[in-house]
């Protein structure tokens, strides 16, 4: 029997921060065999490129993690690219890893797919079961969109040539890699770059908009990545005992939430800054809480390793980094 190290692995998003962490986790493993091309050496959303791509690396195995990623000012902002680039990459991948005889493939969704009040925490089961949070409605449809498209694969491929794809949704990563950018990033990076800056500046005060009691939940991106690869190589009847043909998704969370005060306050002590913490409750909230079930997933034997706190150091040593 060959080596299963010998595969090849496309992972389509390798210099990202889930596909770079998917391919530190390979390399772990022992894979050698793994190709990544930079968005300026294919854009996925060109059908033709990404069909000569497969035709010349057929790959055995794929890992979707590109996509365009963006916080609710993006998402508002370019909805129509948020659509098209999204449906675009993942319809080009999957159909084309389709066409060249690729067995196995992952496909990396989002928390976000889930209706905007759907029952804390959040079970796979919740998918359609109501209206989406309209500022990221588009990329949501896309994602939703990625998982039907696998699923119909599975439905009608799977017997005939062995089709066997996969999908994953993550709760709020961070992490090596993240986009530190100042008005365009998510929660823990906006926190770390501005309780850095108020730590360089001496600034007395740092003002968090609302009033700190929401609560979400993190996972750092290699426990992210250990889960991807955990969930592709899961045997088939592992997975086929916790899905359904037309519910294949399963949730990936750390397993608890914080408050975003608490989060601010874990925040501010991993960066040393020493002044005060204050909350601006003039400000909007949003969502109480956005929590997910990862039931399954941990029934199937996975488990997050790094806590908050570890979580928080190597995101602030990255971002120094970053900035150096
Ligand atoms: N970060 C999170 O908190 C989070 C949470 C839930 C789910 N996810 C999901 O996880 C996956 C990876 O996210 P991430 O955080 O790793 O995002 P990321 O850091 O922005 O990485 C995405 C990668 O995809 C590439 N890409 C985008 N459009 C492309 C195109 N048309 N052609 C070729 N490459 C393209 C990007 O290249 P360029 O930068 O050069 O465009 C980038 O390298 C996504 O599916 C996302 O929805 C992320």
């Amino acid at each position: 029997m060959s080596n299963p190290l010998d595969q090849k692995i496309y992972i389509a998003g390798h210099r990202g921060m889930v596909g770079s962490a998917i391919e530190r986790t390979l390399r772990k493993q022992g894979y050698t065999n793994i190709v990544g091309k930079t968005h300026a050496q294919l854009d996925l959303t060109n059908q033709v490129a990404v069909a000569d791509f497969f035709a010349q690396e057929k790959p055995d195995q794929v890992y979707l993690a590109a996509a365009r990623v963006g916080g609710i000012y993006a998402n508002n902002t370019y909805p129509a690219e948020f659509i098209y680039d999204n449906l675009m990459v993942q319809n080009n991948v999957i159909h084309q890893a389709f066409v060249h005889g690729v067995k196995k493939l992952l496909f990396l969704g989002s928390s976000c797919i889930y209706p905007k009040h759907a029952p804390q925490p959040m079970t796979e089961d919740a998918l359609l079961m109501g209206k989406l949070e309209p500022t990221n409605e588009p990329y949501a449809i896309a994602k939703i969109a990625g998982i039907k498209m696998c699923e119909s694969y599975n439905r009608q491929y799977s017997q005939s040539h062995g089709v066997d794809y996969r999908s994953v949704m993550p709760t709020n990563l961070y992490g090596p890699g993240d986009n530190y950018h100042p008005e365009n990033s998510h929660v823990i990076p906006a926190l770390i770059r501005r309780f850095h800056e108020a730590k360089i500046s001496n600034a007395p005060e740092v003002v968090i908009w609302g009033t700190g009691t929401p609560k979400r939940e993190f996972l750092y991106v290699d426990d992210m990545a250990a889960a991807s690869v955990f969930v592709m190589q899961l045997d088939k009847a592992s997975f086929d005992q916790q899905t359904e043909p037309m519910q294949n998704h399963i949730n990936v969370g750390y397993g608890s939430d914080v408050t975003i005060a608490d989060l601010a306050h874990a925040v501010g002590s991993v960066v040393g800054y020493q002044g005060k913490i204050s909350f601006d409750t003039s400000k909007p909230d949003g969502t109480p809480r956005k929590w997910m079930d990862s039931g399954k997933l941990n029934q199937l034997g996975w488990k997050p390793l790094v806590d908050l706190q570890g979580g928080l150091a190597q995101a602030y040593a990255d971002f120094l980094q970053q900035i150096a």
